[in-house]
């Protein structure tokens, strides 16, 4: 490697983060060869083919304009690591689903692996960058993997770098990053290495946006700013459930404390709930560190994070099942959106699946629309154990559609889940002509224009808010204790 810049990347890792983030690194640093690998072949071959492995506008645009000069994807990954002078593990860090620490705890077995395999290649002096999300001291561990895996004049500097990007809009968030965050040991090799990842992306983010921090700073901040974004959804949907029985509108209150400047208006957008890869496992990370530094009092009070977003869901499916009189048994209740968020195909923790557990539960029939997620995905999700202790069942109460008019044809209900904006401009006049009556439509994202849908002739029920005549959402059964 040269001392001073870097002129080859190996990324360990082809998912959202790692291939996202190496495709605008190869377009905005064209003499830079990047290769990002992956166990996964078929993983590997979609990143090679026209049909990425996951939806993320603008992303092909570039991949097209590198693919085949300065950015390959590889299953070759010791060739990959032997020829990189810059690592990035970007493999993922699920939460353990067993043994010590189990439902909290990240499982670091790929990370750890991950570096033992950089250990056991790598011949000549490298950077190695922590990209994935994990828990303060994780770069320490990789260090000491290292150290006592040491080969002559190999060395293996350590740095950390958490990705910021928010899925569906990737793109714009690495190009136009509110800061990149590097942090690395106090040492002269770990500025070194410093310098030299910080010229990467000095090729297109302004150097004051780039904070150079302590490692353990730089693990713990990725999860501080995941609780802070999650603590404040959390916040808002509190207040949803006191605007329902108050007779406020959380939209108004999110507005009017939205526009102090000390609260900012961002984050502020009441919901069923919040999903994705990332909110929930690294909140449950946090909780599960400060357990282990003995602070139990932290913990508890990230704990409640979660706890409030798990009672937003169970809400929001009692709210569907109160106001449909109490049963939703061989009830047809359609399910527009099963994303976690819109613009994506990616259902990790969407909050979308539990809505339909707890309608399942309750036997209700349910028909799924989504306009990126496919099917299998749906299934799949909905046939998970801790989803469903029974596949067939699933069969039974579950259809998907390609076609939103289809899935409320007929139906009793029909619930936003999430918040595409295809759904704001749907023909509602039509899908309410297809409805039985009394025609309910639930708005989990506060998204639709509810005084139209209520002229129409919906009973509408949204989240932080009452529609039409008030006693209609008083009749509804309060969430069990
Ligand atoms: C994200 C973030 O990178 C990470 O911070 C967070 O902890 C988990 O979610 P993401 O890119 O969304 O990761 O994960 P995913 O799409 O699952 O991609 C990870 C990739 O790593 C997969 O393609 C998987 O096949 C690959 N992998 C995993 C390896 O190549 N080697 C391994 O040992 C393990
Ligand atoms: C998040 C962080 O934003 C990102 O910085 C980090 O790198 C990864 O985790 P992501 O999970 O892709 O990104 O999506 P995000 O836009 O943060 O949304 C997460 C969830 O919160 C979604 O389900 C979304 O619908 C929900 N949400 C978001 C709300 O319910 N209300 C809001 O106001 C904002």
């Amino acid at each position: 490697m040269s001392t001073s810049k870097c002129c080859r990347i190996c990324c360990v890792g082809a998912g959202y983060v790692g291939g996202s983030t190496c495709s605008v690194i190869a377009w905005k640093c064209p003499e830079i060869h990047v290769t990002v690998v992956d166990l996964n072949q078929e993983r590997i071959d979609s990143w090679n083919s026209q049909s990425l492995p996951i939806y993320e506008p603008g992303l092909l645009d570039i991949v097209e304009k590198c693919r085949g000069k300065n950015l390959k994807f590889s299953t070759d990954i010791d060739q990959s690591i032997i020829e990189a002078d810059l690592i990035f593990i970007s493999v993922n860090t699920p939460t353990k689903t067993f043994g010590l620490g189990k439902g909290r705890a990240a499982d670091l077995k790929y990370i750890e692996s991950a570096a033992r395999r950089i250990a056991e290649v790598a011949n000549s002096k490298k950077i190695v960058v922590e990209k994935s999300t994990v828990p303060v001291k994780a770069a320490e561990s990789i260090s000491r993997i290292f150290a006592s895996n040491r080969k002559e004049g190999v060395e293996l500097e350590v740095l950390s770098n958490p990705e910021f990007l928010a899925e569906g809009t990737a793109i714009n968030d690495l190009l136009n990053p509110d800061r990149v965050l590097i942090g690395g040991s106090a040492t002269s090799s770990g500025y070194a290495a410093m310098k030299i990842l910080s010229q990467i992306y000095e090729h297109w983010v302004e150097k004051e946006r780039i904070i150079l921090t302590n490692t353990w700073s730089s693990e713990l901040s990725k999860l501080a700013a995941n609780a802070f974004l999650a603590q404040r959804i959390s916040s808002i949907n509190a207040m949803s459930a006191v605007c329902e029985a108050t007779g406020a509108d959380v939209t108004e209150v999110a507005h009017a404390i939205g526009t102090d400047s000390r609260i900012g208006d961002k984050f502020l957008r009441a919901s069923l709930g919040f999903g994705g890869s990332c909110f929930q496992k690294d909140i449950l990370n946090l909780v599960y560190l400060c357990e282990a530094l003995n602070l139990p009092e932290v913990a508890a009070y990230w704990n409640q994070v979660i706890a409030l977003n798990d009672y937003q869901k169970r809400r929001f499916a009692n709210r569907i099942i109160g106001s449909l009189f109490n049963t939703v048994t061989d009830k047809k209740i359609a399910i527009l959106g099963f994303a976690f968020k819109k613009d994506t195909a990616d259902t990790r923790e969407s909050s979308s699946i539990y809505i339909c557990k707890y309608l399942m539960d309750e036997e209700a029939h349910l028909v799924i629309y989504d306009p990126k997620v496919s099917r299998q995905q749906i299934l799949s999700d909905l046939k998970h154990p801790t989803i469903s202790d029974n596949p067939s069942r699933v069969d039974k109460l579950v259809s998907v559609t390609d076609d939103p008019y289809s899935a409320t044809q007929g139906a009793h209900a029909f619930a936003i889940c999430t918040e595409w904006d295809l759904f704001r401009t749907l023909d509602y006049q039509r899908i309410y002509d297809g409805m039985l009556k009394p025609a309910f439509a639930f708005d989990g994202r506060v998204l639709l224009d509810h005084d139209r849908l209520h002229d129409i002739g919906f009973q509408v029920e949204t989240i932080g808010k009452t529609v039409g005549p008030r006693e209609l959402c008083l009749a509804t059964t309060p969430p069990p204790p």
